[in-house]
């Protein structure tokens, strides 16, 4: 390749690097990975609170493999090359189950739901939501997604600036209330419908209250939750088990089409239904898994676009001018994911002795995939930290190279939900709206439980609003 077609380049590969399970014999040979040399405590608090710095750092002194102390109780071992990921997505699930069975909702979800369980029982509840979350049966979201964009949008100020964040999350729990309860708009007071929205609402606008974040953090590597998460979820719980004793007795539930009417209906390859329990954990796992996730991409992707006014111009002319407007809305999305994973790092732990490149972990070794730095790896995308939309025409991610939703058996049930919403959202964004960044300097990222979200929320002001 000449000099001038690499710089050209949008998009590259990276060098292999032999990693998987390999004999405690070969394990013993090679060398364990780098550990950073940081007192534990700040390398817990700096994990936390600046995990970019963090990982940057680490990979820029120790290289592409390090090994972290005290970050989760054993310290994982971090790594961000393409040919890790493929080995730890392609194993067999009993080699390397995924760290999500001690992720910060596990207390709230209860250890047996799709996200926190792990082997069979995790298969058992993944195939019973697979078939509402499928591609096909998204597509019929669309006009519900846009319905619910359209109300939010139309209510925008003109000429004041405003958090966007927020505004996403208002669109996102909409359509989540829709897709997942059948609770469309406002129901009638006095249903379990109108109970159970108002409080779930009244949680997720208390969760991002301080005091009531450092009450979560007392239920971190519990199985049952205490204090305040207790008492708000005692009441949700109520108004969860009443929506679902309602609709078991209501006829024609087999002609709706939201997940907890599908639910109902699903019975395992032995024929078991979800009992109310099972029921009340998937739900809510979708919930809290779905609403915050969708919205804080969305925010970060307008934050990086009204900042990068070659990217903007483009969607907004091929958007207007109805021309490749699927192309040009996915390669943004794709784009804002890459540079802003709302999820900035995944794991597994293996349970057998792992080679990853020159180093091999031992077994029972927590092993963290950085999808921050594998989305910024110089070799596979040049120009790492330029919001480029334009890699993406007429290419598709790389399975292994992109991985904002995860991936093999535990990747994001919701990733065909979550691109069908902000697809929808940001087109009909583009389409109407003028947006432009509060102030020039960019946001900059600050980590709530496992998100990372913009500091400022993705503050904007309407310029100009079109019919
Ligand atoms: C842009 C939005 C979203 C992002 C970035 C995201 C990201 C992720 C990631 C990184 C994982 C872990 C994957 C792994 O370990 O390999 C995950 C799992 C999961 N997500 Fe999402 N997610 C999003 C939206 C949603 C939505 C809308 C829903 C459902 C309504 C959802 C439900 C789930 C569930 C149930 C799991 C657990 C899957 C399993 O363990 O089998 N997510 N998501």
């Amino acid at each position: 390749m000449t000099s001038e077609s690499l710089d050209d380049r949008l998009i590259g590969e990276a060098s292999s690097s032999p990693a998987g399970p390999i004999d405690r014999e070969d394990g013993s040979r090679l060398p364990e990975p780098p550990v950073i040399q940081v007192p534990r405590a700040l390398q817990v608090l700096r994990f936390n609170q600046r995990q970019i710095e963090f990982v940057f750092r680490a990979r820029r002194e120790l290289g592409e493999v390090f090994r972290t102390r005290g970050v989760v109780p054993d310290g994982p071992v971090i790594t961000s090359h393409p040919d890790h990921v493929k080995s730890l997505f392609t194993a067999k699930p009993e080699q390397a189950p995924s760290l999500t069975g001690e992720s910060p909702l596990r207390p709230i979800v209860g250890p047996n739901s799709v996200l926190t369980a792990i082997g069979p029982r995790h298969m058992r509840q993944r195939k019973l939501l697979l078939p509402p979350f499928h591609g096909e049966a998204i597509e019929r979201y669309a006009e519900m997604i846009a319905g619910a964009a359209a109300r939010e949008i139309d209510r925008w100020p003109v000429g004041t600036p405003f958090a966007l964040a927020p505004r996403m999350q208002a669109i996102t729990l909409d359509v989540i209330m829709a897709g997942i309860f059948g609770i469309e708009g406002r129901p009638r007071r006095g249903t379990p419908e109108r109970a159970l929205r108002t409080v779930i609402r009244y949680l997720l606008a208390l969760s991002t209250w301080p005091p009531a974040q450092l009450a979560e953090l007392m239920n971190l590597g519990r199985d049952e939750p205490v204090g305040l998460t207790r008492a708000g979820l005692s009441i949700l719980d109520r108004r969860t088990y009443a929506l679902i004793s309602k609709r078991r007795r209501e006829a024609g539930v087999a002609d709706r089409r939201d997940i907890l009417s599908l639910l109902l209906h699903a019975r395992t390859e032995d024929g078991e239904a979800l009992t109310d329990r099972e029921l009340r954990d998937e739900l809510l796992t979708l919930v809290l898994a779905g609403h915050e996730t969708t919205a804080n991409s969305l925010a970060w992707t307008w934050e990086r676009l009204v900042r990068t006014p070659a990217a903007y111009d483009r969607l907004r002319e091929a958007v207007r001018s109805d021309t490749e407007v699927g192309e040009h809305i996915e390669a943004v999305i794709t784009e804002g994911m890459r540079s802003r994973p709302v999820i900035p790092i995944i794991g597994r732990r293996v349970t057998v002795p792992w080679r990853l490149g020159p180093y091999a972990v031992p077994p029972d070794t927590p092993v963290a995939m950085s999808i921050l730095l594998l989305h910024h790896r110089e070799d596979v995308y040049p120009q790492p930290f330029a919001f480029r939309p334009e890699r993406w025409l007429g290419r598709k991610p790389g399975t292994y190279e992109w991985i904002p939703f995860g991936g093999g058996i535990r990747r994001c049930l919701g990733a065909a939900l979550a691109m069908a919403e902000q697809r929808v959202v940001l087109e009909a964004m583009v389409r109407q709206l003028d947006l432009e960044a509060e102030q020039p300097e960019p946001e900059h990222a600050v980590h709530r439980n496992v998100t990372m979200i913009p500091s400022r929320g993705a503050r904007v002001i309407v310029r100009a609003r079109r019919a």
